[in-house]
């Protein structure tokens, strides 16, 4: 059954956990990313759990296998429940990212290899000729063989990576209510489309954070995910 993920993308680590007190118990994961991460560090991955949050460290990492793999076991450390780092870091970067984890203590966090960026369209990809559908799939094809638990992609994409890769979970953002405004997303889908697509995590940023009301935000949302 699909899941929700909230992003708690909010300048200000008080209104992050203002709103994660608000969605307590509706939704059950808040996603932490580069903004608030910076900002506020560590301790606010400790305070979601302590709320009883899983939580999402999105860093999207990309650097030599080295220092992604401390990186990673950091964040295992650190309580993390899942996490992102790219595909295009390549095998030997993935590869040192799963055994960094065999020294983390209890269940290891899941790993989810950034393919295409749901804000790129067609051409806008630099150096990359291929459509992004094409290489969201290739590039999924390639986490499957690595052994991560699931990748990023379009909702747009789920369907087809999913029969091609049975082993990977698809995480999505690019979540939009119909008629909500798309912001710098480009490949986006409603929540029940990406349910119909067999997505199993979605992301929503803006369209809950951004609302007069978060929490009937969410609660609309996870209306339509059940239709
Ligand atoms: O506000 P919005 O719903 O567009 O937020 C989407 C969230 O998902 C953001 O936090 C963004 O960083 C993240 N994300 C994304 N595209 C990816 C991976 C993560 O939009 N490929």
């Amino acid at each position: 059954m699909a899941q929700l993920i909230v992003a708690l993308d909010v300048p200000d680590k008080d209104r992050a956990l203002a709103l994660a007190r608000e969605l307590r118990g509706i939704v059950p994961w808040c996603k932490v990313g580069l903004e608030l991460f910076t900002l506020a560090g560590p301790s606010v991955l400790e305070a979601l759990n302590t709320l009883g949050y899983k939580v999402f460290l999105d860093l999207k990492m990309y650097d030599i296998p080295n220092t992604v793999g401390r990186a990673v076991l950091a964040a295992a450390l650190a309580g993390v429940d899942m996490l992102t780092l790219h595909c295009q870091g390549g095998e030997r970067m993935c590869a040192t990212a799963r055994e960094s984890l065999s020294a983390a203590p209890g269940a290891p966090p899941l790993l989810f290899g950034v393919t295409a960026l749901t804000s790129f369209m067609s051409g806008e990809m630099p150096g990359i000729d291929a459509q992004p559908a094409d290489f969201a799939l290739a590039l999924a094809l390639k986490a499957q063989e690595w052994r991560l638990d699931g990748i990023v992609c379009s909702g747009r994409e789920a369907a087809k990576i999913k029969a091609a890769c049975p082993r990977l979970r698809c995480l999505c953002p690019g979540i939009r209510l119909s008629g909500s405004a798309a912001g710098d997303q480009r490949r986006v889908v409603t929540p029940a489309e990406a349910v119909a697509e067999g997505v199993d995590f979605l992301v929503v940023g803006r369209p809950i954070v951004a609302s007069s009301s978060p929490a009937n935000a969410v609660r609309q949302i996870l209306a339509e995910m059940t239709i």
